[in-house]
């Protein structure tokens, strides 16, 4: 039977990724052009994983707001997602785009709390792009998708679209989102692959809760802090130690920037009108803990910091354990979800009973 005819389920995984050099600020809104280069370490276990398949109901197939998108919570049951919701914004988006009428139905869960500085925008958006495309073209490969025309590059520019971050989230390894000179030239790459140099980010769950301001509406606000410039001014050049670190496996050159750089974002979300505080009085506790380990007994981590309370420390893949162990024993209220660099995005497909 041709695959067209065959109802298939495709179930796309997306990795998370933890940016070293951050995107704040957009330099336009529409066209998700981002104020500044980024580039981010992806992860590994901390990823989204979304199923979807055609609608079977023959009624509802050519319907334009037919679809069905469930998401569970970590561990949680699914539940509809209805309204104002970012995915089925972005969902609308595609159809458009790719002019493809066909409803969906669709589920979705995460290997980790969402909305809480783990970028759960980026694998979640990655991994609802991948999906819905796959249902929709039938392709069952990340190969018979690149031969329909869409390869990583343009996955992840149409992931993009939903969440910047999402785009980086179509490598593995290190990967590099360049503004470009032009909203239409920005571009997305692999600097390296994930055995360059495989590091481990522990995630330090400060908080669990999903925070008050999103990342999206927090973009919104950069241009309204006095630091916001002066901090876009010094992206290259701060780009340039990040990378110079990165190929030569220096991980204390590595960690000085990150952590300067994960600072120097919080500074403006705090310095913005109105002011954004996404740092709990726990995650600065750890900072400054942290810190004082490494002055004082030499403990190899560093730490950065996304739009959230979360803590993601940055240390040689083979110090793992002892890290995690010195955490445990100063935080051991605090969970950690011990990830590394990952290899990308996969792609899988079941037949229907
Ligand atoms: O992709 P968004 O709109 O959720 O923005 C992500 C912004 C940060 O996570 C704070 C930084 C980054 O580069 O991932």
């Amino acid at each position: 039977m041709a695959h067209n005819d065959q109802p298939l389920e495709f179930t796309a995984e997306v990795p998370s990724n933890i940016a070293l050099v951050k995107y704040w600020g957009k330099r336009d809104p529409e066209r998700q052009w981002p104020a500044n280069d980024s580039l981010s370490m992806t992860l590994n276990a901390a990823r989204t994983i979304t199923t979807a398949r055609l609608h079977h109901d023959a009624k509802e197939k050519d319907k334009d707001n037919g679809d069905v998108l469930l998401r569970a919570d970590m561990g949680g049951e699914l539940q509809p997602v209805t309204g104002n919701d970012k995915a089925l914004r972005h969902l609308a988006y595609l159809r458009r785009e790719l002019k493809m009428p066909a409803a969906l139905h669709i589920s979705t869960k995460n290997t980790f709390p969402s909305g809480c500085g783990i970028a759960s925008s980026a694998s979640g958006l990655g991994a609802l792009t991948l999906a819905a495309i796959s249902a929709w073209t039938g392709a069952r490969s990340l190969t018979e998708l690149a031969a329909s025309g869409f390869d990583l590059p343009r996955l992840a520019e149409l992931a993009r679209l939903g969440s910047g971050s999402a785009c980086r989230s179509f490598f593995g390894g290190y990967c590099l989102w360049t503004a470009g000179a032009e909203p239409e030239s920005q571009s997305v790459m692999q600097v390296y692959d994930q055995d360059h140099w495989p590091l481990a980010d522990l995630i330090v769950i400060v908080s669990p809760e999903t925070k008050s301001v999103s990342s999206s509406a927090g973009h919104l606000t950069t241009a309204s802090s006095p630091l916001f410039k002066p901090r876009v001014a010094g992206i290259p050049a701060r780009m340039r130690r990040v990378r110079a670190a990165l190929a030569a496996r220096d991980l204390d050159a590595l960690g000085v920037e990150i952590e300067a750089e994960a600072l120097d974002m919080h500074a403006v979300m705090m310095t913005a009108t109105p002011s954004l505080r996404y740092l709990l009085d726990g995650s600065v506790d750890f900072l400054s803990w942290l810190r004082k380990e490494r002055e004082e007994t030499g403990l190899p981590a560093y730490f950065t910091i996304d739009a959230g309370p979360n803590i993601h420390v940055i240390c040689d893949l083979k110090d793992t354990a002892k890290v995690s162990a010195r955490i445990n024993a100063a935080f051991p209220h605090m969970a950690i979800i011990a990830d590394r660099t990952g290899a990308g995005p996969t792609l899988t497909w079941r037949p229907l009973p």
